[in-house]
């Protein structure tokens, strides 16, 4: 939600916050903007709209060694160039950047101009400027001012700020991510590592409360200790060929191909850490999955998974919904929380929740140093590499691959399991190939004026059913929705209309049963669309997806990813960048 950027080094600051904030724009494209020292003044542009491919020099940005981009997901203010970032102080020396919310804004306003200063936007950001100008104003210097602000601003909010006098930048981490980059006498500093991977690998993971000052050094200092800090350089094992489109169009497609890759790194994960995070299990009472989204249906997998490899029940809560349940929660409890991004707001708070009580605490996340490694007691990470498209889909196929390598070590089996996966590894070069590309993109040319598509799948095909459902919804914006196959005779089979899609995901475990519904919806007209290991003459079109079993979900989710971008396309919908979605979703 919002993505930041700066830079302080001997580079062209001004080309390096232009080409790391395209590399941020999933965190939000409504408008975007930049602020350039260029001693003595500061040049400060906005845009409406998404940055696209325009260069630093089409912005006409001059040559600077400091300066500060961000793009915006619009949450308080309509999108116009006025609310645009970056934000500035009434002496116009102050200059902010800001990812998250200011929750006391209105407050903090009425307090501002009661001091004499006025506001020109909508936005919350804009009190960032003016509370440290206020401090400025008692005495403070720039560095101490912005501390000072800091007490006065609550919620959630990663900073970046610039005075017009002083060639260094100040970032700020609170409950939004903020990483610095460091490199050879420069320093980059950003909402997350992609940003800048084309320069660096050094990164220090800031910490909830650091205030980092950056010249030609760096100082940390941490405002609820009271002192400065010493933060870790940690290296990133990702390359910046990770973060580029390469051969592809889009980030979507390159995300689905790469999934052959994503998996077998996942199929070779260290069985130490898998074999701890069972013993916790193991020994854990009372244990829930959390998360939002695609990652909430990963947990429905899981649940599933474990129930039938592990012969374990688990819960599952939607992040959001948690606090409902938290009062089961004691010392014995396991919440294991599963994020992309690592920075969903409703899935950190339901990780704080469970500390509160006393529980243990897991995650299973993407991202590095993100706020969810660090807040969990134990971490699995995706081994996804960056996922830029706003969908994730590489990632949710290895938060699979986890949860199934967990659930075959619980069960004593975990050398099947990894053989299990590796195999699917093999399958999934045929599944992403230019053929089955094409195969889908046929169905897609019948399905594109599709007003409703409906989905249905039994027991490990239900979640991908409601996974596939998400993605047709999110790229190509036709409504979708998915259902277990025996709820449709309790109302959903009303909907089906002649020439209706449905799509019906099966398996050899329970096929009488799922071809039994999709009889009932060709009944009522549907169109059939099956995918599964068998073809069967109800189908009015088959997608061949063999027998995995417990992995059935890892496979057959891939050509659902690809029919959903090819609906997009056809459709004309910008398959990286849906309409009014962040990837991350830093805000409750
Ligand atoms: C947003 C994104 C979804 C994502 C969800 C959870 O809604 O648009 O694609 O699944 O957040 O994100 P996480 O990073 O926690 O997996």
């Amino acid at each position: 939600m919002c993505g930041i950027i700066g830079y302080i080094g001997p580079r062209n600051a001004s080309e390096i916050v232009v080409e790391g904030l395209k590399k941020l724009e999933y965190r939000g494209y409504d408008s975007f903007g930049f602020a350039v020292r260029a001693n003595p003044d500061i040049k400060i542009l906005k845009r409406v709209g998404k940055i696209g491919s325009v260069t630093v020099q089409e912005l006409g940005l001059p040559n600077s060694n400091l300066a500060i981009g961000h793009t915006r997901w619009a949450t308080h203010g309509s999108v116009t160039e006025i609310n645009t970032h970056p934000h500035i102080s009434q002496d116009e020396k102050i200059i902010v950047v800001h990812n998250g919310i200011i929750e006391n804004f209105q407050a903090q306003k009425k307090f501002l101009e009661s001091q004499g200063l006025a506001f020109y936007s909508q936005t919350d950001t804009e009190i960032i400027p003016k509370t440290i100008e206020y401090h400025m104003k008692r005495g403070y210097d720039f560095v101490e001012a912005c501390k000072h602000s800091l007490k006065h601003l609550e919620g959630q909010y990663a900073i970046v700020a610039l005075h017009k006098d002083e060639n260094k930048l100040v970032a700020i981490r609170k409950e939004a991510p903020l990483v610095i980059g460091v490199g050879e006498g420069e320093f980059f500093v950003a909402s997350d590592v992609p940003a800048f991977l084309e320069y660096t690998k050094k990164v220090i993971f800031l910490d909830e409360m650091d205030l980092a000052v950056i010249d030609k050094n760096i100082s940390v200092f941490n405002l609820t200790k009271n002192s400065f800090v010493d933060r870790t350089i940690t290296n990133i094992d990702w390359n910046a060929e990770q973060a580029r489109k390469g051969e592809f169009d889009h980030f979507f497609m390159k995300e689905v191909y790469e999934q052959a890759n994503t998996l077998e790194r996942v199929a070779n994960i260290d069985e130490t850490l898998i074999k701890e995070v069972a013993g916790e299990i193991r020994k854990s009472e009372g244990i829930f999955f959390v998360a939002c989204g695609t990652a909430s249906y990963a947990c429905m997998h899981g649940v599933y998974t474990f129930a039938k490899i592990a012969k374990m029940h688990i819960n599952f809560c939607l992040a959001h919904e948690f606090p409902n349940f938290k009062h089961f929660l004691n010392n014995k409890s396991l919440v294991i929380a599963l994020s992309q991004s690592g920075e969903t707001a409703d899935t950190l708070t339901a990780i704080r929740a469970a500390k509160a009580a006393g529980a243990k605490t897991i995650s299973i996340t993407n991202a590095m140093g993100s706020s969810l490694m660090r807040e969990s007691d134990k971490t699995i990470l995706a081994r996804a590499g960056p996922e830029i498209c706003v969908l994730s889909t590489k990632a949710y196929t290895s938060q699979l691959a986890i949860l199934t390598l967990l659930a075959y070590e619980l069960a004593g089996k975990l050398d099947e399991g990894k053989e299990k996966l590796k195999e699917v590894v093999r399958y999934i070069y045929y599944l992403t190939s230019e053929h089955t590309r094409k195969f889908i993109q046929e169905i897609a040319k019948n399905l594109r004026y599709a007003q409703h598509i409906y989905l249905i799948g039994r027991g490990l095909q239900y979640p991908t059913a409601l996974e596939a459902t998400l993605k047709i919804k999110e790229v190509s914006y036709i409504h979708a929705e998915g259902f277990a196959g025996g709820e449709l005779k309790h109302g959903v089979i009303a909907l089906i209309e002649h020439g209706t899609p449905c799509i019906v995901f099966t398996s050899t475990e329970n096929e009488k049963e799922i071809i039994s519904n999709a009889m009932e919806l060709k009944a009522r007209g549907g169109y059939i669309i099956g995918v599964g290991p068998n073809n069967n003459p109800v189908f009015d079109v088959w997608i061949k997806v063999r027998e995995s079993e417990e992995a059935n979900s890892i496979c057959q989710i891939i050509p659902m990813q690809i029919l959903a971008y090819q609906l997009a396309m056809l459709r004309g919908c910008d398959p990286d960048k849906p309409r009014n979605l962040a990837k991350s979703v830093t805000v409750k």
